[in-house]
């Protein structure tokens, strides 16, 4: 029985950071599971699936060469962390991501993260299908603007330059999809503790998960 603490949200919403904090604090291991949808969108771009081929999209998944080591993740081995984080990519994650067939064929795969001491898991369906046993579900929401804002700084920081509007059409794009798809549609689970993130910092956000997880 491994413990798992779930945090789900739509992108830009500070899930990422809060969930690196806590595996500091807990030494739990961690799963970044839009990662995976990520990896996956970029091997079927590189292996030229088109994004309606069902059947070609789930044997990519079943075999997705994708490992996770330290802060990198390899796709065949090469390091594509930076070549999975652009907004292309999310885009695509998105659209393959409504497909039910290659959510399930994703689903084993991401349970098995789940080693003891215990696992941090980040997306948007952990709460409600991955791990729905989890005690402690985190759901973290803001909006679209205040979200938005933060992934310009953040690609910012990574050398790229990022256009305010697009960006903000890019993330209610993809809030759409996300929350509009019928295989596991982004919502808080029923047992989960929401955090409205918009006038917090992520300082503030780590410490209030923090609070409501062990005070
Ligand atoms: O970093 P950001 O929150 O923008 O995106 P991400 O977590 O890397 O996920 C990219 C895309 O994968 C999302 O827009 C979702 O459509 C999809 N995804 C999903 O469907 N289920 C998950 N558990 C994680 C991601």
């Amino acid at each position: 029985n491994v413990p798992v603490i779930t945090i789900d949200g739509p992108s830009g919403v500070g899930k990422g950071t809060l969930a690196q904090y806590l595996t500091c604090k807990t030494g739990f291991h961690l799963l970044d599971s839009g990662a995976i949808y990520r990896a996956l969108a970029f091997g079927a771009v590189k292996n030229a699936i088109a994004l309606d081929d069902v059947p070609g999209l789930v044997k990519l998944a079943e075999t997705l060469p994708v490992e996770f080591k330290a802060t990198s993740i390899l796709y065949e081995g090469e390091d594509v962390t930076s070549k999975v984080r652009t907004e292309e990519v999310a885009g695509v994650a998105s659209t393959v991501a409504v497909i039910p067939e290659v959510r399930a064929a994703l689903l084993q795969r991401q349970k098995d993260f789940a080693e003891l001491p215990g696992l941090v898991a980040d997306g948007r369906d952990m709460g409600t299908v991955v791990f729905p046993a989890s005690p402690v579900k985190l759901y973290l929401t803001a909006s679209a603007e205040v979200r938005a804002e933060r992934r310009v700084k953040q690609l910012k920081n990574q050398g790229i330059d990022a256009n305010i509007a697009q960006i903000t059409q890019d993330i209610k794009e993809r809030d759409e999809r996300d929350t509009g798809r019928k295989t596991a549609p982004l919502r808080p689970a029923e047992d989960a503790i929401v955090i409205d993130t918009s006038d917090l910092d992520i300082q503030e956000v780590c410490r209030k998960a923090e609070s409501l997880l062990w005070e």
